[in-house]
């Protein structure tokens, strides 16, 4: 605990040096980006202005979640949906989807940046965003390329250093609820990297909803390290006697220390069974659930 203590006021002591103005986070609603949100609240009160971008590949009820609670700071909520989307139409290269949603963001806070007069941006990138961008394994877009390219005076990253347990650690020192300091880690492309080739409205819908039916089933009984539903195609089935071509769903829950390797979970065969029952039924135009038995390597995580 001394610890984490201390990593806590060293941050804040060298926020408040770093920055020397107004200064604008992401805050994605994960434990990364809200960490950094209350750390840099700490130090620089009311010169942050946390931004919550409401992209379109967020997870169901997200952005009323984010405003809820987040209302004690000055939270700008910002509807990128028509942006995002567009920045993805056409685009089924993982890599090419994830710099396009990248440089949506970018091109947003810069925008907003502009707006408030912020020099600095902060953002959560913490240990391993940094060695899988480096060895080329995926550029996270939270990382990739951004020094580059934006119009900031200085990038400040408080949490750089930590990995995803330390930084739940500080989470909870810092008493941030539960709810997010033992929260899932979600990719900053969002549900576009658990959508396989193009992102539209209707692939967004089936995999959000189905998304939701997974976080429900699995994240309370069984805390796996990450859990989530991707869209993979289409495929024949049959519904009420009419074949249908609907999507495949495929469900994966891994456990893992840090990310950088993973398990697939051996889960019970009927609560399995429950998860392909209520996609199926609920979300009408989804005919088939698959398991993901993969561990990491040679998968990876997330779909793209
Ligand atoms: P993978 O899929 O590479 O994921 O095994 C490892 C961890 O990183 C998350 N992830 C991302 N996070 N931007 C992010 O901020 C990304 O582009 C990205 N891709 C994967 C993933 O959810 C897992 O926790």
């Amino acid at each position: 605990m001394v610890k984490v203590d201390k990593f806590i006021h060293d941050s804040i002591e060298k926020i408040r040096k770093d920055i020397k103005g107004r200064a604008i986070i992401a805050l994605s609603g994960g434990v990364d980006s809200s960490v950094c949100a209350v750390l840099a609240h700490r130090a620089i009160g009311d010169m942050l202005t946390p931004i919550y971008i409401d992209t379109g590949l967020m997870r169901k009820d997200e952005t009323e979640r984010i405003k809820t609670i987040f209302s004690d700071m000055n939270l700008k909520v910002v509807d990128g949906k028509v942006n995002f989307l567009r920045a993805l139409k056409g685009q089924t290269d993982p890599e090419k989807k994830r710099k396009a949603v990248g440089e949506a963001f970018i091109r947003e806070f810069e925008k907003d940046a502009r707006k408030l007069g912020a020099r600095y941006l902060i953002q959560g990138t913490i240990y391993p965003d940094r060695i899988e961008s480096e060895g080329g394994i995926k550029s996270h877009h939270n990382v990739g390329g951004l020094p580059s390219v934006i119009d900031f005076e200085g990038i400040v990253e408080p949490i750089a250093d930590l990995y995803k347990d330390e930084v739940r650690e500080v989470a909870r020192a810092l008493g941030l609820p539960k709810e997010i300091s033992d929260r899932m880690p979600f990719p900053g492309p969002g549900l576009s990297v658990r959508i396989i080739g193009e992102v539209t409205d209707e692939k967004l819908d089936v995999v959000r909803e189905a998304n939701a039916i997974v976080e429900e089933e699995l994240v309370e009984q069984f805390a796996p390290w990450q859990t989530f539903a991707a869209l993979i195609e289409k495929g024949t089935g049959v519904k009420g006697d009419v074949r249908v071509h609907g999507w495949i769903i495929a469900v994966r829950a891994v456990s893992s220390r840090d990310g950088m390797t993973a398990e697939s979970m051996e889960l019970p065969w009927k609560v399995l069974r429950k998860i392909e029952s209520r996609i199926t039924s609920e979300i009408p135009n989804v005919s088939r659930v698959l398991y993901d038995l993969t561990p990491k390597p040679p998968a990876t995580i997330e779909f793209e």
